[in-house]
């Protein structure tokens, strides 16, 4: 059942890795911003802040719910965004950067996207909001909803790229590093 919230959250939840079957499972929306998903999303930031990451989706900590947190604020600020069943409306563009992902720790690829989002979604007081975005929080945007979606960064490369990914993986395990 890892469509629910637990009832006894801890301070930080453990991050899954590349390898868990909730990453690769498309993840189910949320019916209803309840009690429940008010608790998980301030639990996500603070993992997502201890790590630290730029954004997590719930599949990341084994709940495979349609959320996301982010904070990719200017200059260093923050700004945290909550995202409950987002959608993405329109897309411009093309960007190929590197990304990394809490899901492969150490793990950096170069991975096209769109260079610009609009995004519609719930916020975290149950209303609905638009998100348009360009660079850094375009890209996490994308990577994060793709979460919710069973796909990962990997599944973005070419054979070559993703088979030499997967050998990076297999090393790093090898040496303790996974
Ligand atoms: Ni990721």
């Amino acid at each position: 059942m890892d469509h629910a919230i637990p009832k006894n959250l801890p301070a930080l939840l453990p991050i899954v890795k590349y390898g868990h079957p909730v990453l690769v499972k498309k993840a189910k929306p949320v019916a209803t911003v309840n009690e429940a998903v008010l608790r998980l999303i301030p639990v996500m930031f603070n993992t997502m802040y201890a790590e630290p990451g730029i954004g997590l989706a719930a599949p990341q900590v084994g709940i495979s719910l349609r959320i996301m947190v982010v904070d990719v604020g200017p200059d260093g600020k923050s700004q945290p965004l909550a995202l409950i069943n987002p959608r993405i409306d329109a897309r411009k563009g093309h960007i190929k950067s590197e990304e990394g992902c809490l899901s492969f720790p150490g793990i950096q690829v170069t991975v096209p996207r769109a260079a610009y989002v609009k995004l519609s979604a719930i916020n975290e007081k149950g209303f609905p909001i638009t998100v348009e975005a360009e660079g850094l929080l375009s890209r996490c945007l994308q990577h994060e909803l793709d979460h919710l979606d069973g796909v990962v960064m990997i599944d973005h490369l070419s054979m070559p790229q993703r088979l030499k990914t997967l050998w990076d993986i297999r090393q790093r395990k090898k040496d303790g590093l996974w």
